[in-house]
């Protein structure tokens, strides 16, 4: 079982109210031809043409030993539904599920997906965005999950009760969580009003997105000389997470990764000092001197929205002498 971890999903008192017309083993999600950006998880349905009574789901070769989903405690909290949290490679998987009645193979389906792990790796041809919030997809959900909340229940901040917290609930687990993505105000950025038949889209603007709240933060980046690179292209999320992170200020990843990411060409070079001895100034791993209870990175020395020159120096410092007086004074 190694690709494959079985959910901790606790059996609500939830009842199966409608069936869906009769139908066979489905792949949901990840669907076939799809890309997704995160390996968070597999979901199944079973169908009724043959009700399954088990399944084993192998993922690149690795397969799963069989998993019940007979039982009469399962059917009435999930019905003909399997959801697991899959381990898929970066870049292309094959998963195939087998349905099983009486220990014999009745029925079968697979899916190629492509996982875009590293959002800088190209995505092939014919493979297109999963998409969820479709009408179809969601016709499948509609007997257990609210799919269509409105705007009162949106507004419900208690995750018990909030319409989308009892699928995505698990996407804020993280030890920063922002603020409004806490506080389950999905609406803030998620459109109610479906775009080409696609539910919940956001606004392909980042700064007009984020700038609907944060108005104060950039007008200050916009106070700049120079703008750092993506800021000036008017980027957030390449940077930040907009729902929760395990990084302070949101960010998807340490600070020096993300700037590494990046700017590989700092990466073993000797950096900021070109002493007599040839070494580098630390760029971690210490503790930063102007930022008390921080760790010296990246961001103590550049600031990562602008500065007043090009090196994008922090506190508006226009020369390598006014920058390192910030740490070290003498
Ligand atoms: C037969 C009832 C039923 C149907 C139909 C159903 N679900 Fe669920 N689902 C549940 C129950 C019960 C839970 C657990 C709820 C809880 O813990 O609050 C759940 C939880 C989930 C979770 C959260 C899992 C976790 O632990 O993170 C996801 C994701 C999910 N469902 C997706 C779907 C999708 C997508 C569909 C439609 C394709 C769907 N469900 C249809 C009953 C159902
Ligand atoms: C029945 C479970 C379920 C409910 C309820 C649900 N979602 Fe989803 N949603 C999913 C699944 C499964 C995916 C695909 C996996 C993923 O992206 O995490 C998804 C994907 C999405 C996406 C990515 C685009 C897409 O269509 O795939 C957005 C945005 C989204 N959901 C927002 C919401 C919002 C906002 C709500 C509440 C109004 C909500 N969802 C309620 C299951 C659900
Ligand atoms: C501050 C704005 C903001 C809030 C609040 C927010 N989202 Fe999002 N969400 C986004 C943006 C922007 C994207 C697109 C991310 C991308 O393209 O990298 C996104 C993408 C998603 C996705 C698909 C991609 C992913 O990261 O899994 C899901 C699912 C999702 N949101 C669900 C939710 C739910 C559920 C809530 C409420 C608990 C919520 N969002 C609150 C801005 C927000
Ligand atoms: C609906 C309003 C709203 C939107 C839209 C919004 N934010 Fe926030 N953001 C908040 C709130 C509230 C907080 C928490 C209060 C605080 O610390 O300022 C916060 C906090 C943050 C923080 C942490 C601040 C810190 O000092 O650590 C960052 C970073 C951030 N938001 C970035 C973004 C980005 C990037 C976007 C666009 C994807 C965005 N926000 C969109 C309301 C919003
Ligand atoms: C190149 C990466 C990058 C981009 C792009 C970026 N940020 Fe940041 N942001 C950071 C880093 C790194 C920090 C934390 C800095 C630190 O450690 O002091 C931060 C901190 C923040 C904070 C909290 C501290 C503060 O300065 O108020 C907010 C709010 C914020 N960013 C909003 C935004 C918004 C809005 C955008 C888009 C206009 C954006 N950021 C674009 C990297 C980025
Ligand atoms: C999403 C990609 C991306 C990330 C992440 C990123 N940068 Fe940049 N950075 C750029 C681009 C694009 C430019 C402008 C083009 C150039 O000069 O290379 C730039 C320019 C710079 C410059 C000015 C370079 C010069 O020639 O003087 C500095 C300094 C800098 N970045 C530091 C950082 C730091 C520190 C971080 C992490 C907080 C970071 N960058 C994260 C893309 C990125
Ligand atoms: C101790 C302060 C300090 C730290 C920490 C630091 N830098 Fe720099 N950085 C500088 C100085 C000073 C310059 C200007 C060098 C020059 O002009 O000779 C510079 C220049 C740059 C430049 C533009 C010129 C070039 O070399 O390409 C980039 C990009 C850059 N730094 C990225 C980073 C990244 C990424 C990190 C973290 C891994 C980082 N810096 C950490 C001080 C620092
Ligand atoms: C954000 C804070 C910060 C800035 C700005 C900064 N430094 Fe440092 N510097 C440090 C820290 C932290 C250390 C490590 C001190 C320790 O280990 O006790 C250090 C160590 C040094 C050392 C000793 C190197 C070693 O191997 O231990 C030199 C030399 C140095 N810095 C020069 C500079 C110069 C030159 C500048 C300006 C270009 C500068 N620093 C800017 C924080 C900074």
């Amino acid at each position: 079982m190694k690709k494959l971890i079985w959910m901790s999903v606790l059996a609500g008192s939830l009842l199966v109210t409608s069936l869906a017309a009769a139908a066979g083993l489905e792949i949901v999600y990840p669907a076939d031809k799809t890309v997704v950006t995160k390996s968070n998880y597999l979901i199944i349905k079973g169908g009724d043409k043959p009700q399954l009574e088990a399944m084993v789901i192998t993922i690149n070769g690795v397969a799963s030993d069989p998993i019940d989903i007979s039982g009469a405690d399962y059917r009435a909290a999930f019905g003909d539904l399997l959801i697991l949290q899959p381990e898929f490679d970066a870049g292309k998987n094959q998963v195939e599920v087998k349905g099983y009645v009486a220990g014999k193979q009745v029925a079968r389906a697979t899916a190629v997906l492509f996982y875009q792990k590293d959002p800088m790796t190209a995505v092939p041809s014919g493979f297109v965005p999963f998409r969820m919030h479709t009408a179809e997809r969601e016709a499948k959900c509609v007997g257990c999950h609210n799919m269509n909340p409105d705007k009162v229940e949106m507004r419900q901040t208690d995750p018990a009760k909030n319409p989308c917290a009892s699928c995505h609930r698990r996407m804020l687990n993280r030890k920063y969580v922002h603020g409004p993505a806490g506080a389950m105000q999905c609406a803030a950025c998620h459109s109610m009003q479906p775009k080409n038949g696609v539910k919940y889209t956001v606004s392909s603007d980042d700064a007009a997105l984020c700038g609907g709240c944060h108005r104060q933060q950039e007008d200050r980046f916009a106070r700049n000389k120079k703008l750092h690179g993506p800021v000036d292209a008017g980027l957030c999320l390449p940077c930040h997470d907009p729902h929760a992170s395990d990084q302070p200020a949101q960010l998807v990843a340490k600070v020096n990764d993300l700037c590494l990411g990046c700017h590989e060409a700092i990466r073993g070079q000797v950096h900021a000092v070109q002493g007599l001895t040839g070494n580098s100034h630390p760029l971690e791993g210490r503790p930063d001197p102007s930022r008390p209870g921080r760790e010296l990175s990246c961001a103590g020395c550049h600031d990562p929205h602008g500065g007043a020159v090009e090196q994008l120096f922090v506190q508006q410092k226009t020369s390598r002498f006014g920058l390192c007086a910030v740490c070290h004074q003498k």
